[in-house]
């Protein structure tokens, strides 16, 4: 399975907790675009999609959610809630997201602007893709 849970230097002290992401430092990529998103009900499933290019790191920054990912052979389900914690997904990887807690913000890292040619939408598309 094409991920990996990066864990982000945290420069905490007594006024609280700070974490820096950087391109190519603890960021794999050049991150071209950010995004964010908050107020999901707890049973949306939002995602239901693959990248055939797009690399990202997803971070819990409040809250938790759980990623379910599946690559054609496993599926696996990761929970999120940790802001030091980031989800590294590489391409050809269907990606679920759902079980929002009322206070959950995802913040996403993205390796590309915005491009919908790059979404694979249809399961059966994604799996005769990465065949
Ligand atoms: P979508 O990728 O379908 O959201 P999710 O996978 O989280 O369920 O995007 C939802 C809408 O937002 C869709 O109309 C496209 C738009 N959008 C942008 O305009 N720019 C972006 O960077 C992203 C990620 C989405």
């Amino acid at each position: 399975m094409k991920y990996e849970l990066l864990d982000f230097n945290i420069h905490g002290n007594h006024d609280g907790n700070l974490v820096a992401l950087e391109s190519k430092q603890n960021i794999p990529f050049d991150i071209k675009r950010v995004y964010y998103i908050w107020g999901t009900k707890r049973d949306i499933i939002r995602g239901k999609h693959a990248h055939l290019k797009l690399e990202q790191v997803i971070v819990c920054v409040s809250g938790s959610c759980d990623f379910i990912l599946d690559d054609g052979q496993e599926r696996q389900s990761i929970h999120l809630d940790n802001p030091a914690k980031g989800l590294y997904i590489k391409h050809n990887i269907w990606r679920e997201f759902t079980n929002f807690s009322p206070d959950c913000v995802i913040m996403v890292l993205a390796s590309e602007h915005y491009d919908e040619a790059d979404y694979i939408r249809e399961y059966e598309t994604f799996r005769k893709e990465i065949k």
